[in-house]
């Protein structure tokens, strides 16, 4: 089976939506693979697996790490792993040091880093040489402090060309996506008839090319449930109805049973027998 390249991705644009979730451990990646198009290694994993409050603490070293279990559990989905805050914004040789130290290490097929036309410069250096860059504007989680929030964009039509000139600035700077999170509808619709490379939504309406969520959002293992969040099964309640049985077996003896349980080798039953 061959992994879905970019090229592959972007051929589906104008014939069918893309789907990307995210995938940070090996056991969720096996389960999608077979199904989604892209897997993203998001940053969102800091507040996802870690608890963090935001993404901004996420490590390079840990983004390896969970993209290497992405890597190795799957087979089909294109890989592309999140850039974390702090690991692109110095300059451009260092963004590239680190794009090119998370592909080695990782054999994933791009990167994605936040940002419009302020790292339009970054993104062209990386991908001239060789890493293929997902790019992600609206909505940028590792702008919270800056932002003030998390806050919804495009919704007053005056602050469209802002997001429209970062999109076209990341299609000429030789991205090969866009992420648009959390904005309004209207404006989703126009930046993606503005540029010829697919745009994935999330909070971004049906008009992208593709959608995203995280996917313990949409099983209902997180706590956090924004308006764009579709929760299409709640894994809390039979987790918790499986952690109650197991507690109750243990406590009244009725686990480990026989089944679970090893005994002597026949032959050494018999002997002690003697
Ligand atoms: O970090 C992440 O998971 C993301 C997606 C939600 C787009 O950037």
């Amino acid at each position: 089976m061959t992994r879905n390249s970019i090229q592959d991705i972007q051929a589906k644009r104008g014939n069918e939506k893309i789907t990307c979730l995210t995938a940070y451990t090996a056991p969720i990646a096996r389960l999608l693979d077979e199904h989604i198009d892209i897997l993203l290694v998001g940053d969102s994993l800091g507040m996802v697996l870690y608890d963090y409050e935001n993404t901004l603490p996420v490590t390079l070293d840990q983004m390896i790490e969970h993209t290497k279990a992405v890597m190795k559990s799957t087979s089909k989905s294109c890989i592309i792993m999140d850039l974390p805050f702090g690991t692109y914004e110095e300059s451009k040789e260092i963004a590239l040091s680190n794009a090119l130290r998370s592909i080695k290490e990782t054999n994933c097929s791009g990167i994605k880093l936040e940002g419009g036309t302020l790292v339009k410069e970054t993104v062209k250096y990386i991908t001239d040489r060789g890493v293929p860059v997902m790019g992600h504007i609206g909505l940028q989680p590792q702008s919270v402090i800056l932002d003030g929030g998390y806050k919804i964009k495009g919704r007053d039509k005056f602050e469209w060309n802002k997001y429209i000139d970062d999109a076209v600035a990341l299609e000429n700077a030789g991205a090969f996506s866009i992420v648009l999170e959390g904005m309004a509808e209207p404006l989703a619709e126009e930046i993606t008839n503005s540029i010829n490379i697919p745009t994935i939504g999330i909070g971004a309406s049906a008009k992208c090319d593709g959608q995203v969520l995280v996917t313990e959002d949409m099983l209902g293992l997180t706590n956090i449930s924004p308006k764009f969040v579709k929760e299409y099964f709640n894994l809390r309640v039979p987790i918790e109805k499986a952690i109650k049985e197991y507690v109750s077996d243990v406590k009244s003896n009725k686990f480990p049973s026989s089944e679970h349980t090893y005994q002597m080798k026949p032959s050494i039953v018999k002997e002690k027998k003697q």
